[in-house]
């Protein structure tokens, strides 16, 4: 092996020999330090031959460019060591969402009335006319259509089931419901959709959420209905709440009623006491009571819309709002339903 030879060879043990250093941050100065090792090794150039030293010269470039591109990984690695992980230190909690504060309501209305039997279904939110108005006892041209603020669907009528509507209210459910179980009841439907009228303020959303309860047998009576109530009462606002019925007008129930639950911050007197111990009005809901929505006994017209015998069964059925509902809650304080609709984080995150 010539000299020459025997100086690459050499140069390239030095790089083997800083390949297998541990990272350490001497390393720098014990390779290329002032006294360093390269500075040793290229102070071999006085014994290399005049026509090698050009050689010798490219050979060391090259040899302290790799040096330093080893000590580069080097370092990295020692900074990598020198980052030690703290695990005592507390964790990044990370961002987590939750359902929407009516899905959670609809959840828990579907809980209590299914402990009652009743079943959640489904039922077109665009629906035909029929299911919507005609087969619920409204005649063609029944100013219901406008009384709900209906939006109707831009195309041509269908010549037995009408226009297509965004459905006003959850009723649609109950000749489908009557359909589907092919007339053959007992049934006990509860039916919570999305609901459109063209309304808006601060109780009422263009889009909101009902759920609609369908009770038929052949010996369901008002006392059911009011029973149902009392249950559901109780069992959503807390002990004590009582339900309460008033006459009302609908075209697909008769008797027909309001139906109103009893305050929680008067316990339904209407009254409270101010700091000095004197009686004043409420003012959550000034009379002792809220009204949630309609029910009644369903009309006999409806149940032979669905097919059923109207001497042999009977039954109730009822439509709330669940957003109205919901906010009727003791300590939600929520005093504009459009809250619900308005994407606003800092709003939703507190349910
Ligand atoms: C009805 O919709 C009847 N279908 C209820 C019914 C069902 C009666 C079965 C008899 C038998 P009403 O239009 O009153 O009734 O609406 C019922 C409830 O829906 C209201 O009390 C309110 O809680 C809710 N609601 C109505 N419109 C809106 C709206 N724009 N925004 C929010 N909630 C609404």
């Amino acid at each position: 092996m010539s000299n020459y030879e025997s100086l690459v060879e050499e140069a390239g043990q030095l790089l083997a020999a800083l390949q297998n250093e541990q990272a350490d941050s001497n390393l720098a100065a014990k390779y290329l330090g002032k006294k360093g090792l390269f500075k040793q090794f290229s102070a071999k150039i006085r014994a290399v031959a005049p026509a090698e030293k050009k050689q010798f010269g490219r050979l060391l470039n090259q040899l302290k460019s790799d040096l330093e591109a080893e000590l580069d990984l080097s370092s990295q690695q020692t900074e990598t060591k020198a980052k030690k992980i703290d695990l005592t230190l507390p964790g990044y909690k990370r961002q987590t969402g939750h359902l929407h504060p009516i899905s959670q309501a609809i959840e828990e209305i579907t809980d209590i009335f299914a402990r009652l039997g009743f079943e959640r279904s489904r039922y077109p939110e665009v629906d035909w006319d029929h299911y919507v108005f005609s087969a619920l006892n409204m005649p063609a041209n029944h100013p219901a259509r406008d009384e709900w603020e209906t939006f109707f669907v831009d195309q041509a009528a269908d010549p037995k089931m009408g226009k297509m509507v965004l459905t006003t209210h959850t009723s649609n459910g109950q000749v489908r419901e009557m359909e589907r179980l092919n007339s053959q009841p007992p049934i006990r439907m509860i039916n919570i959709a999305r609901c459109y009228r063209r309304q808006q303020d601060n109780t009422h959303t263009q889009m909101f959420h009902q759920f609609e309860g369908l009770a038929i047998d052949q010996d369901i009576n008002i006392q059911h209905l009011k029973g149902t109530f009392d249950y559901f009462a109780e069992q959503f606002y807390g002990p004590g709440t009582k339900s309460r019925i008033r006459p009302f007008h609908f075209k697909f129930t008769e008797p027909s009623f309001e139906v109103d639950f009893s305050c929680h911050i008067c316990g339904g007197t209407g009254k409270v006491k101010d700091e000095a111990g004197k009686s004043i009005d409420c003012r959550f809901c000034k009379s002792g009571w809220h009204e949630v929505g309609g029910a009644g006994m369903i009309h006999p017209n409806v149940l032979k819309a669905g097919g059923i015998d109207s001497k042999k069964y009977r039954g109730f059925a009822f439509g709330w709002g669940v957003e109205r509902t919901y906010t009727l809650r003791q300590g939600l304080n929520v005093d504009d339903i459009r809250h619900f609709y308005s994407g606003n984080l800092d709003f939703l995150e507190q349910f």
